[in-house]
């Protein structure tokens, strides 16, 4: 019994780690064009626990729609990306864990996001 919970553990912890190496840097970092379906899986890892369908389960008025983009003048790449490499407050920083391109990227992707209201 005792052995078994023990190698159930043991294959959870080979699956999530497993999935850590599907999903690692190197995919978005060997495609050097903007590339969506690479950028929605990065947002889907790493920012919709806070941010699932554009919210923000923390500071609900800080979500990802357009009007609060535009009003907390975070409706450019640039200031997106900015925020992204280093984090505000509660937002964790991305430059440990995300390449340059790969924030480009995810930015892009949000403001994309934001213009079809998340739909
Ligand atoms: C742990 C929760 C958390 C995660 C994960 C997270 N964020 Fe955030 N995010 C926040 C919080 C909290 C704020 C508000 C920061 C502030 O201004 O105090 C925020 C703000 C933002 C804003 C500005 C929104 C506005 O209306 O001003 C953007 C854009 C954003 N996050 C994008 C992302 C992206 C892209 C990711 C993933 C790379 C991400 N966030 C991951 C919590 C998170």
């Amino acid at each position: 019994m005792k052995f078994q919970k023990r190698f159930a553990a043991f294959l959870l912890i080979l699956t999530l780690a497993l999935g850590v190496i599907t999903i690692s840097p190197q995919s978005a970092l060997a495609d050097a064009t903007a590339n969506p379906a690479t950028a929605a899986e990065v947002f889907s890892v790493n920012c919709a626990g806070c941010h699932s369908n554009g919210g923000n389960i923390i500071r609900r008025g800080k979500n990802l729609k357009q009007k609060a983009l535009k009003k907390y003048k975070m409706d450019s790449i640039a200031n997106i990306a900015n925020l992204v490499t280093n984090g505000k407050n509660i937002m964790p920083s991305y430059k440990a864990r995300l390449s340059e391109q790969q924030i480009i990227d995810v930015s892009a992707y949000v403001l994309s996001q934001a213009e079809s209201d998340w739909k």
